[in-house]
């Protein structure tokens, strides 16, 4: 292999056809709400990383982009500014730990422990090996005056202690 084929980039990939006819309907809907189609960009993409078991592949990435007649870069760039999107497979449950100051003087560091302890994984934004959970450090959840906060499967749970933690990750099938 040569120096050059070693440092090619990759192959941009090839764009899943976007949307799936399940989701046509409702993408339609989205868009026909907003005065352009860029600006239906997060409702999207939040509804094709529903679909898609919870995260959003290279190749629906540029699906997305693709319908929604803006840039790959454009798509890439909310991807990856907006915490709540995934870009790798995201586990059967989200467990996000809010890390900002008010969680974090209440205890959020140990909650962020326990819950990587209960993944099986040494840091966040790494599937667990048995594919369960997804912990991701979030920053402030809004639920500061209940603090500190937690949210699963996009469900909030507010005072939360290790104990408590690990309870509602037991729960999670
Ligand atoms: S600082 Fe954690 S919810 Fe606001």
């Amino acid at each position: 292999m040569s120096a050059f084929e070693a440092s090619a980039p990759a192959a941009p990939p090839v764009p899943a056809s976007f949307p799936p006819k399940e989701l046509r309907q409702a993408c339609d809907e989205i868009v026909a709400r907003y005065p352009t189609r860029m600006a239906a960009c997060l409702p999207v993409l939040h509804l094709a990383q529903k679909h898609f078991g919870g995260w959003i592949s290279p190749e629906v990435e540029a699906g997305v982009a693709a319908y929604l007649e803006v840039s790959d870069s454009h798509i890439r760039g909310l991807l990856t500014f907006y915490a709540m999107f995934n870009t790798r497979p995201s586990g059967r449950h989200e467990v996000w730990v809010c890390r900002t100051l008010t969680c974090w003087l209440r205890g959020a560091a140990g909650l962020r422990r326990t819950a990587l302890a209960k993944a099986g994984v040494d840091r966040c934004g790494v599937e667990s090996p048995d594919g369960r959970f997804l912990v991701k450090d979030m920053e402030c959840l809004g639920l500061c005056e209940v603090a500190p906060a937690v949210f699963i499967d996009g469900a909030p749970h507010t005072e939360v202690t290790t104990e408590s933690l690990e309870q509602l990750m037991d729960a999670c099938e």
